[in-house]
This record gives C-alpha cells, structure tokens and sequence, in this order.
C-alpha cells in the first residue's frame, strides 16, 4: 500500500463486480491526470489518481444484431481486463498488450459492423465510418504514447475507452437498429 502522506484514501461501495475481488475497486495511479470515473462522483485533484472505470452489459447496449452484441461484448470483457491490470499495476508491456488487443479488435469490430451496415443500406454509415475513423485514430495515438513508455496515458487511455465504448453503442451504433433488426410487426 501507499504511504499515507503521499496519497488520499477514498472508499467507494462494492460493486457486483467487485464482489469477486478485493472489497473496493479504488486503485491509485502516480500522476497527475484530472480523474474521472463512472459516475464522476469521486473526482479530485490528488498526486495519486483513483481509477473507478469499469464497463458492464446492459440490454440498452443491445443493438439488435447477435454478431454485433457479441463483439461489443467481448469488447467490453477486453476493456475490464485493460482496467484490471491497470488495477494490478501490472507491468507496462502487459499493459500494451491488452491495450493492443482493445485496438486490433475494434478495428475487427468496426470492418464488420460497417459491412453489416452497408449491407442494410444503412444511410449514416458514411457519418458512422468517420466515427469509428477518429476512434481509430485516438486509440493509435494513446497505443503508440504508450508503447513509448508514458505509462502515465494508462488512466486517460481507460477513461476515453470505457466512455467513448458505452456512449457509441447507446448513441451511435444503435441507430442502425431499425434497419438490421426491424420490428417484425404485428
Ligand atoms: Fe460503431
Ligand atoms: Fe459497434
């Protein structure tokens, strides 16, 4: 554990998450990026930097295409062990590792998704290609700062993921909805 004077103790309840582990999920990280999590209720400025982020399944996750739920599913398993590891402070080459798997796998996620979408004749898929191009983009930039040894990018790279996965689905992927899943009526 930490010394006492060098960092701030916060307690968050157990999650159901949690409940298989160690009582609370609060991990202090050396630096000094402004910190969110999940609820954006125990944000503070401190040296040491609590992380809280974690993604669960929900069913307004679903977007009404079994391969795609799958994918987003396993995309979100991907992003909870990238925050367990950064939990474990692990060490940096495993933390590249997973983060790896995060980028290559939603690059996979991505060529599929807009296939399917093309298929249906989607008509925003041309807005949700260049979605998914800036996600590419942002996530390429954090990989390479952290394959540079800025180990520090960690937090920041687990805050945009567990955001910008959640927020997509709900907002964006699910959109398409109506057209590969349509109701199939009365
Ligand atoms: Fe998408
Ligand atoms: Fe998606």
């Amino acid at each position: 554990m930490f010394a006492a004077d060098h960092a701030t103790r916060i307690t968050v309840p157990a999650t159901p998450r949690d409940c298989t582990g160690p009582a609370h999920g609060v991990i202090w990280i050396s630096d000094s990026t402004p910190l969110r999590t999940k609820d954006h209720s125990l944000a503070f400025n401190s040296p040491m930097t609590p992380i809280m982020s974690f993604v669960q399944w929900s069913p307004e996750l679903d977007v009404g295409d079994p391969k795609m739920n799958a994918q987003h599913q396993r995309l979100i398993d991907i992003i909870n062990r990238f925050h367990d590891v950064l939990q474990q402070q692990a060490p940096l080459p495993e933390l590249v590792a997973v983060f790896t798997e995060v980028v290559d796998f939603a690059k996979e996620h991505f060529r599929d998704e807009e296939t399917l979408m093309q298929a249906h004749g989607y008509p925003g898929l041309d807005e949700h290609l260049e979605i998914h191009h800036r996600f590419v983009a942002r996530v390429t930039e954090l990989l390479l700062q952290l394959r540079s040894g800025q180990r520090q990018v960690a937090a920041d790279a687990l805050n945009f993921l567990t955001d910008w996965l959640t927020d997509h689905i709900k907002g964006t992927d699910r959109q398409y909805r109506p057209y590969v899943a349509p109701d199939p009526g009365p």
